[in-house]
Order: C-alpha cells, then structure tokens, then sequence
C-alpha cells in the first residue's frame, strides 16, 4: 500500500451528523447539525459539541448551559442538513422543517420529538480551541422511541439501517452489522 502524505486536517470520518436542539423558550428554540460530536467519558456518561462562536445557537448553548443530541435518521437527512445550512437568526427551522418541540424530561431545553433518541445534556465545561468551542456536558437523561427498544430485554437495540452518519461532505446511510463486538477472541467450539 503506497501512502502520501497530507497536511493536517480535521478528518476523523464517520462522525454523527446529529441535530442539536437548543433553548428552552419558544422564542429562542433552535437546532443546529454538529458532526463534531462524540462521547468523553463512561462513567458519569459524558460528550461533547463543538460549536463556532459564530453560530446562532452558540449563545444559546452558553447560556441555557444544556443542549439536546437528537439522533438523525434516514428519513430526516433533509431536516439535518437544512438546520446545517440556515441559520436560527433567519428561520425558525423547527417550522420550516415541520418538526416538533418538546420540553425535554431532565433539562428545560428543547428535544425534536421526531427523532427517535434524544440526549438531555448539561454543559460542565467550555473550552476555546480555536475555530471552534468545545462544550463539554454530562448527560442526565435519554429519550428512546418504542421502536429502538427490544420488548423481551427492555435493553436498548439500534436500528442501523435506519441511522445515517456524516463522512467528508456526504450523508451515509449506516449498513449491515458485519459482526458483533468482541467475536474475534469467542470460541469457536
Ligand atoms: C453535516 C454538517 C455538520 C456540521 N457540523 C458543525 C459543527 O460540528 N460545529 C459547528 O459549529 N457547525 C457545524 N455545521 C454548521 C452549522 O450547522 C451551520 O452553520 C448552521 O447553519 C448553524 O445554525 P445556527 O446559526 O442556527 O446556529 C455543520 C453543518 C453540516 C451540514
């Protein structure tokens, strides 16, 4: 394999292309599509948002101290990169976007009730690294649809095919499970 070197860039893919939502009144709800995202820490649960002071909703996150991961779908591609293209200073991508509002269960932010898993998070920490901020949080509740929950175990079980994830300017629909975790040191008797 002949490799050639690069300059350095942020190129860390498959990242989420996930739908932050902000604010916890009417007037200042918003949501905002982050790829830079991912979990910090296990236990307490914790992740991350990185977000350009630029942003509308910058000083919504900063001063709510709370944002909501609400997960994107397949079927809510559009929706994602619309609230990633437009600015809450101009529209009201909720409405644009016939998506609804609701109160979250542990943060007065809002969460996007078509969204199959919402992540309730308290920011802790904001950290300037240069083009962009990063707010830590911790995560105090999740919201999980019927859909995404097996009946027998009660335990949480994803829907691949219908999750999608951002990878260098393009939407990827998630794909087949091609083994499961851990198989490589499993018995084989
Ligand atoms: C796929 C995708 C990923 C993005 N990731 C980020 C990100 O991680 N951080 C950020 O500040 N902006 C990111 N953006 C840009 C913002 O979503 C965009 O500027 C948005 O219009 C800001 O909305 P607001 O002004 O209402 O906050 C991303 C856009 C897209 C389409």
């Amino acid at each position: 394999m002949i490799k050639i070197n690069k300059k350095p860039a942020a190129l860390i893919y498959p990242v989420p292309a996930a739908m932050v939502s902000c604010g916890s009144t009417p007037d200042e709800f918003n949501i905002i599509t982050i790829a830079w995202t991912g979990t910090i820490n296990s236990v307490p649960p914790m992740c991350y948002v990185s977000i350009r002071k630029e942003r509308h909703s910058y000083d919504i996150v900063k001063r709510n101290m709370e944002f909501v991961i609400n997960y994107s779908t397949k079927d809510l591609v559009r929706e994602a990169d619309f609230c990633g293209r437009k600015s809450g200073r101009e529209y009201n991508k909720f409405k644009e976007m016939s998506l609804t509002p609701l109160k979250g269960e542990k943060v007065n932010s809002v969460i996007i009730a078509e969204s199959p898993i919402n992540i309730e998070c308290k920011v802790t920490e904001i950290k300037e690294l240069g083009s962009h901020d990063m707010f830590l949080a911790e995560v105090v509740n999740i919201q999980v649809s019927e859909d995404y929950i097996d009946k027998s175990t009660s335990a949480i079980k994803m829907k691949h095919q219908d999750l999608m994830a951002y990878s260098h300017g393009k939407y990827i629909q998630l794909g087949d499970i091609i083994e499961q975790a851990g198989f490589s040191i499993k018995s084989k008797t």
